[in-house]
């Protein structure tokens, strides 16, 4: 462990947030800023890559600032530069590996590449500092549906996967054909507050692996019953129908990440991803852990979306064991974890 604090200056880019954040010893965040470009994007109901990545270059420098001056923590006593190299947009993410690279080659700093995906594992160091593996995980985000062992050496093994759809990518689908607009998964969460959750029937995934998860039969199933709703000219309530398919989702992911852990058995169980900001998936997971008596932990909301507080506290520990990049990074649009 080092024997002075160290502050890591985080950066992402991934997709459609301009963030940096600077991180003490890998658990306490003394700033968080999130450019959010929703309202860039809304109009056409999705990322569109090239203003995302247009708009990470406009706003980079600004957010870097503002990560720095709200930290307190001057440039000069930065002590690494870490940024998310991917997976993501390929336009996105090379904004923030650009300016990392350049900041730290003119700082004479060590720079650090960050996997998004594990960095949002990490988002629970910072919300629950005492935290440390072994645990379970459940990695919920729009391109990912993982459940994954960490073991005491912080090695990563992949305990199940989506077949086809990752959760979010389902919610935003189903948000999308309830006419919900962007960000879905957000806003269906909202609506199915009110909605009657067994006003729909919809199929439970079938998939080979025990702890798989298949979310596209589900997807088209929903689709298909608003079709035939609407070309038999029946009426439904949006918040039903919305309320019917997060139930379906959040079972699943339930299931199989219960089974998994009675299987493992981890004392401590994590949510990371967009999707762990589900309201009914948090209660749910938060009631099935009480009764088997492992310790749940999910990050705080602010940091289940993307952010840089996360890459700066995954960069932590690669700090500490020297793991830097060469000034030769370059972004890596399909990186993955296995
Ligand atoms: O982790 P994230 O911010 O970006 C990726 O790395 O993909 O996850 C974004 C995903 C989107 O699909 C979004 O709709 C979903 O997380 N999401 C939610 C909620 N908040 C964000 N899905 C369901 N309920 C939510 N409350
Ligand atoms: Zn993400």
């Amino acid at each position: 462990m080092p024997s002075k604090d160290i502050y890591i200056l985080g950066i992402e880019t991934s997709c459609d947030e301009t963030c940096a954040s600077v991180v003490a010893n890998g658990r306490e965040m003394l700033s968080n800023i999130v450019y959010s470009q929703i309202p860039l994007h809304e109009i056409y109901g999705g990322v569109v890559p090239e203003i995302a990545g247009r708009a990470h270059t406009e706003k980079i420098d600004i957010v870097v600032e503002e990560a720095l001056n709200k930290s307190g923590v001057p440039l000069e006593k930065i002590d690494a530069i870490a940024v998310t190299q991917g997976p993501g947009l390929v336009g996105a993410l090379l904004v923030g590996v650009s300016y990392a690279k350049g900041l730290a080659y003119a700082t004479n700093k060590p720079l650090i590449a960050v996997n998004h995906i594990e960095a949002h594992i990490c988002a629970n160091y910072i919300t629950n500092p005492k935290l440390y593996p072994p645990f379970l995980c459940l990695v919920v985000s729009g391109g990912h549906s993982h459940i994954i062992y960490i073991d005491e050496n912080n090695n990563y093994s992949l305990i199940g996967c989506t077949h086809d759809d990752a959760a979010g990518e389902a919610f935003d689908k189903a948000a999308r054909v309830l006419g919900l607009g962007y960000p879905g998964g957000p806003k269906l969460d909202k609506i199915a507050r009110q909605g009657d959750d067994s006003a729909l029937k919809l199929p439970t995934p079938k998939t080979q692996g025990e702890y798989d998860f298949s979310f596209s039969g589900l997807k088209t199933a929903f689709i298909n019953a608003l079709h035939n709703m609407e070309q038999k000219g029946e009426k439904y309530e949006p918040a039903d129908m919305a309320a019917s398919f997060q139930k379906a989702v959040v079972d699943s992911l339930v299931d199989k990440t219960m089974l998994a852990a009675k299987k493992l058995k981890p004392d401590k169980l994590l949510l990371a991803g967009g999707v762990s900001a589900n309201s009914l998936l948090r209660e749910r997971m938060q009631k099935e852990c009480d009764n088997l008596g492992i310790e749940l932990n999910m990050p705080m909301l602010s940091l289940c979306g993307d952010n840089a507080a996360m890459i700066a506290s995954c960069a932590y520990g690669m700090y500490v064991k020297k793991e830097y990049a060469p000034l030769t990074l370059n972004a890596l649009p399909a990186l993955r974890m296995f």
